[in-house]
């Protein structure tokens, strides 16, 4: 097993090197670690580069230029590592708050699982060393996210978890909005959604002894607040929401194309047939563009548009525009319709709805990672 644990620490001086020697120890042989640390004033990245050479061809460190939060440094390192062929990846802490025995039993599970979590929530595991305030707040957290998100994980915002490369490309990295610390439990709830096999495995975890959280009011309320978009964001792939977008888009075109038609067949008197196809093709661009970046966003990602899937596009929306004509000289041939427009509203509806189905799995196909 290749397996690769994300440390991401700010603030860490005191901690790190303890933490990464225990750690190393706890390790399988050929288990690697990645430090991701965002120019922590105190000098935590100093310290994790003096250790290299104490595991040669192990130890890595991501530097990033300023503290950017949890989410940004762990998909950092997740990007990192897949770009390197690692398939087990471990988020960890580095305050000690995860124990680096747990490392190998967590290691043992992952191969019978997509995902395995550390758990406080579960027979066994427990926090130790939390006042009855701050352990009330986190109980309540997970509960709560628990309720909205109708997930039965029981530690939804823990951080000690462990990733098989195919659980993160059924997640989709690259359309997760989180980017404080929700980005667990998005992550989680998200696994869940997409069908990963989820083990929680009871952890033991002891509040920091050294340095400080990093936790305050303000994350904590955001990630409240936060929640509700993931439901309404994550996981949820039948396609109404982009329908629904894509229809609002293609209604904008209208507007776009009439105005255009408007301006350069009523007012400046150029012939109909080449102003239409010229409007065809503005109104075309600017769907493309929009679907692209709005619409298909979840599919599109962090990828530019593209001349190649703009031709597509056109092409399936020209496609879209036959049906749309077929429909509507068909119905008016064989219907008796108290209004012509009732024909073409349906060749519309049913034009949009082939655009729409060949958008969605040719045009913007979402990329098998
Ligand atoms: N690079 C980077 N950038 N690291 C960060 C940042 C950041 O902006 N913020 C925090 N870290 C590092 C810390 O240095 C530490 O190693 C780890 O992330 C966790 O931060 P803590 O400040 O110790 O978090 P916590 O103990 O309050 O929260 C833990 O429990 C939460 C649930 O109760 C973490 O495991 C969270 O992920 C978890 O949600
Ligand atoms: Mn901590």
């Amino acid at each position: 097993m290749n397996l690769l644990v994300m440390v991401p620490t700010y603030n860490e001086a005191e901690n790190i090197d303890p933490f990464l020697k225990a750690l190393f120890a706890a390790l399988p042989p050929e288990g690697q670690v990645l430090v991701v640390d965002d120019n922590s004033p105190d000098g935590t990245a100093g310290i994790a580069e003096a250790l290299r050479s104490s595991y040669p061809g192990r130890l890595h460190l991501l530097n990033r230029p300023k503290k950017q939060g949890l989410a940004a440094a762990y998909l950092a390192a997740f990007a990192w590592g897949l770009s390197r062929d690692f398939d087990v990846f471990l988020e960890m802490d580095a305050d000690f708050s995860h124990r680096p025995e747990y490392v190998p039993v967590m290691a043992e599970a992952i191969g019978s699982y997509d995902v395995v979590i550390g758990s406080r929530n579960i027979r066994g595991g427990r926090v130790e060393g939390w006042s009855k305030t701050r352990n009330f707040i986190s109980k309540g957290g997970s509960l709560y996210s628990r309720l909205v998100l109708g997930c039965p994980i029981r530690d939804l915002t823990g951080g000690f978890n462990m990733w098989r490369k195919s659980a993160l490309e059924k997640i989709g990295l690259e359309s997760i909005i989180s980017r404080g610390y929700s980005f667990q439990v998005e992550m989680k709830y998200r696994a869940f959604r997409a069908g990963c096999s989820i083990k929680e495995i009871p952890i033991i975890f002891p509040d920091r002894t050294a340095g400080r959280s990093k936790m305050s009011k303000k994350i904590f309320l955001e990630a409240l607040v936060k929640v509700w978009k993931i439901r309404w964001t994550s996981g949820r792939d039948t396609g109404v929401d982009q329908f629904v977008k894509f229809a609002l888009t293609g209604g904008l075109g209208t507007v776009t194309n009439l105005a255009l038609f408007f301006l350069a067949a009523d007012l400046a008197k150029l012939p109909e047939i080449p102003v239409s196809i010229g409007c065809f093709m503005v109104a075309g661009t600017q769907n493309y563009l929009i679907n692209h970046l709005w619409s298909f966003r979840k599919y599109t990602g962090k990828t530019p548009p593209s001349i190649r899937k703009w031709a597509l596009f056109i092409g399936s929306s020209s496609l879209g525009l036959g049906v749309n004509i077929l429909v509507m000289t068909s119905l008016l041939a064989r219907v008796n319709l108290p209004f012509k427009f009732i024909a073409q509203g349906c060749g519309i509806l049913a034009g949009m709805v082939i655009n729409f189905i060949l958008s969605k799995l040719v045009v913007f196909r979402k990329r098998s990672a």
